[in-house]
Formats: structure tokens, sequence, C-alpha cells
């Protein structure tokens, strides 16, 4: 059974998919731990719903960047992870974090990398772009952590067309759900061995 570890900023969604996928057999692993880097982050309610110990380490508690990395590694370390899955985590890892875990750490993008992608691509200004840009197609990517910004090995992608009448917001909603697709198949993938 993989013991994965799941960072998130925000609602959690991603992270509801993983502790769905692992619940109902999809996913041959358990979420032995969350850690938000924002205090109300809601997917730490999703966690204790799920009785997951779930953990706040950000810039309220640990405010200098290097401690915060470090307490990062350490609270990672005692939860021994065989995977770490970045879900909509808001901040740059630090090369040490990388370091403690290379090739284990996993993240899942709002677009088609390499579009829309690196710093200053997050979230929904990624769909802005691709809206602003008139983009016939988008879709997600998930892929390896490495000492870039969303620069690690692609494990999976999914494409959708853009509509007409696409808003920022509807393209969105339309993206985190292949976004949960293509993050729980590809952490199967790696329970696995496929990977
Ligand atoms: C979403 O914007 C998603 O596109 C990106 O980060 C955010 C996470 O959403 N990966 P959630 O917290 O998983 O709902």
């Amino acid at each position: 059974m993989l013991r994965i570890a799941v960072l998130i900023s925000g609602g959690g969604t991603n992270l509801q998919a993983i502790i769905d996928g692992c619940e109902n057999g999809q996913i041959d692993g358990q979420v032995v731990g969350v850690i938000a880097n924002k205090e109300k982050a809601y997917g730490l309610e999703r966690a204790s719903r799920h009785k997951i110990p779930g953990v706040y380490i950000g810039r309220r508690n640990y405010p200098d960047i290097q401690m915060r990395s470090q307490a990062l590694v350490d609270q990672l370390k005692a939860l021994q992870p065989d995977l770490i899955v970045l879900a909509g985590f808001l901040e740059i890892l630090q090369p040490n974090f990388i370091a403690s875990f290379r090739d284990k750490i996993i993240n899942i993008h709002p677009s088609l990398i390499p579009k829309y992608a690196g710093k200053g691509y997050y979230g929904m200004k990624v769909h802005e772009a691709v809206i602003q840009n008139q983009e016939a197609f988008s879709g997600a990517t998930v892929h390896f952590v490495d000492d870039g910004v969303d620069t690690g090995q692609i494990i999976m992608q999914s494409v959708l067309r853009v509509g007409q009448e696409e808003t920022a917001e509807s393209l969105q909603k339309r993206v985190l759900k292949i976004e949960h697709e293509i993050l729980v198949s590809s952490i199967q993938k790696f329970c696995n061995r496929e990977l």
C-alpha cells in the first residue's frame, strides 16, 4: 500500500479526488498526511473528515523561507511517504526539499505544459491567458517535480477544446475535472510501478 503525502494551498478538490481514489480502490495507496501552506485551506477540513492528519506549515508559523522548507522536509520525513503530490500547492520548493525527495514528487498543472507554465502561471492566471490568446485547446498536465518550475518529466496530459463562448471561469471548471482524472490515473501508474 503506497504511502501518499499531499501538499495543498486551497480548496483541495484534487486532494479529494486522491482520497476518493484510495477509498474506492482505484489507487492502491493511502493518504498518510496533508500539509497546507494556508491556515484556512479547506483541504485541511477534507483531510480531517477522512481522519487524515493535516498540518499547517506557512508564513505565519514559519516566516523564514528556509525554516519553512526545513519544517516541510521534517514533517514529510516523519510521514515516510513513497509519493508526494503537489495538489495546487502554491509555493516554489527549495533545493533541499527537492533533494530530499527526488523522483518522488509529482505536480498537477492546469495547462498543456510547456504552454502557460512556469513562474507566474498558476490557478486562474493560466485560464485567463489561454482565453486572452484565443487558444483552440487547453488541458492539464501531471509531471515529476525537478529543480525548475513546471519543468519536470511529463507523466500524463489531457486535452480539451476551448469553446467559442468559453470564459476563464468556465474553462477553469472544465480543466479542474480533467485534472482530477489524470492525477488519479498518474498516481495509479506510480503505484503499479508503471512510471
Ligand atoms: C486549481 O486551480 C488547479 O488548477 C491547480 O491548483 C488549484 C487546486 O485546486 N492545480 P484544488 O485545491 O485541488 O481544488
